[in-house]
């Protein structure tokens, strides 16, 4: 019998799928020797080395804004991450990797082979959006538009599904790890304290917030002064946080209401009367909902498990091939999985 494994390598985390269940969550993070780029370390361990390696040490992220950017590193760290989720227990299996819309075909191609080199077979990558589409359930034999929403850590995907197939795309390179260079500029400027990208993703995920909140809340937390180079605390809000981003977030709605300008305007009528779906863990910041919802007047439904609803959606689709039939650059790997 084949296994059938859901892959979706992010630019903050791979997630694998399988079995019905989350089998593998490890960052996209790889510390290399800087001299020989050889990997030290994979996942949490190197995410926890980001800017406290010595000089012989760097910790990269192999796939930036949703693609390959390292592709060596990244067949690499994949490779180890398939043999922690499955050792060599994996019986014929049957693949379907994810990544952004509207990218080029040789970017799917980069991805399929970086999945072979790493040790899969038989594999399919398709948009995240339709991946989710497929997640959600919806009927993909009528014409009819749902407006899909993934704010991931470097990418902002949106897309409109109708028949199974993607009407309007675009993949912005601007998510939540600008939230996070964001804070760590604010800090840097308000405070005159250094701060990591760990520090900042803290603040952001415990103070941070879309719209305003009506009872302030306030964190510690440490960095370095940059002028005497000491370890230094300082308190900051919600509000401060608010300020550090907003501009960020105007540009994700306007990234949206980009995309609804550029469709059908009888799949706008449909999307105005079911709301929009809204997924990624960048959209699990506090009040973002809200504010799409306030900004573009649409209603949002926001998805549960947001840093899992691709790979999910990847595992339904991955036993739906027929469904997959109105996409041309997969009929080749489709066709493979038939004969499974
Ligand atoms: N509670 C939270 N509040 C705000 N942001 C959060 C929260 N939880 C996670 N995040 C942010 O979500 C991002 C990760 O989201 P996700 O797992 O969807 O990204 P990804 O799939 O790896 O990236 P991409 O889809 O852009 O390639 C990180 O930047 C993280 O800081
Ligand atoms: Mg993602």
């Amino acid at each position: 019998m084949a296994t059938d494994i859901g892959i979706d390598l992010g630019s903050s985390k791979t997630v694998i799928f399988s079995s019905s269940k989350v089998v593998l969550e490890l960052p996209n993070v790889v510390t290399v020797d800087a001299d020989t780029w050889e990997p030290v370390y994979y996942g949490e361990k190197a995410k926890q080395t980001i800017g406290r390696t010595p000089d012989s040490l760097l910790s990269v992220y192999p796939i930036e804004h949703g693609v390959i950017s390292d592709y060596d590193l990244t067949e690499l760290m994949l490779k180890n991450y398939m043999e922690q989720a499955f050792g060599n227990k994996i019986l014929r299996p049957r693949i379907m990797a994810t990544l952004p819309a509207g990218l080029t075909e040789l970017q799917h191609h980069s991805l399929s082979n970086v999945v072979e080199a790493a040790g899969g077979r038989n594999i399919t990558v398709i948009e995240g959006p339709l991946a989710i589409a497929f997640g959600l359930g919806l009927d993909f034999s009528v014409p009819h538009g749902t407006l899909i929403v993934d704010i991931g850590a470097g990418t902002t995907d949106v897309a409109v599904i109708s028949l199974g197939g993607i009407a309007a795309c675009d993949s912005f390179k601007i998510a939540s790890f600008d939230f996070d260079a964001q804070i760590i500029r604010y800090v840097r400027r308000e405070y005159n304290i250094e701060i990591g990208q760990l520090t900042a993703e803290a603040i952001k995920i415990k103070v941070g917030c879309a719209v305003k909140r009506d009872i302030e809340v306030a964190m510690v937390a440490k960095g370095r002064n940059i002028f005497s180079g000491l370890p230094e605390s300082f308190e900051i809000t919600s509000g401060e946080v608010y300020d550090a981003i907003k501009d960020t977030l105007k540009l994700i709605c306007n990234a949206i209401r980009e995309v609804i300008n550029k469709t059908d305007p009888d799949l706008v009528a449909d999307i105005m009367a079911d709301g929009m779906y809204l997924t990624g863990g960048g959209s699990q910041l506090s009040g973002f909902a809200q504010l799409i919802s306030d900004y573009l007047g649409i209603k949002v439904h926001q998805m549960d498990d947001p840093t899992h609803s691709v790979v999910k959606g990847a595992a339904v689709a991955i036993k739906k091939p027929e469904l997959l039939k109105n996409v041309d650059y997969q009929m080749r790997s489709i066709k493979e999985l038939e004969i499974e």
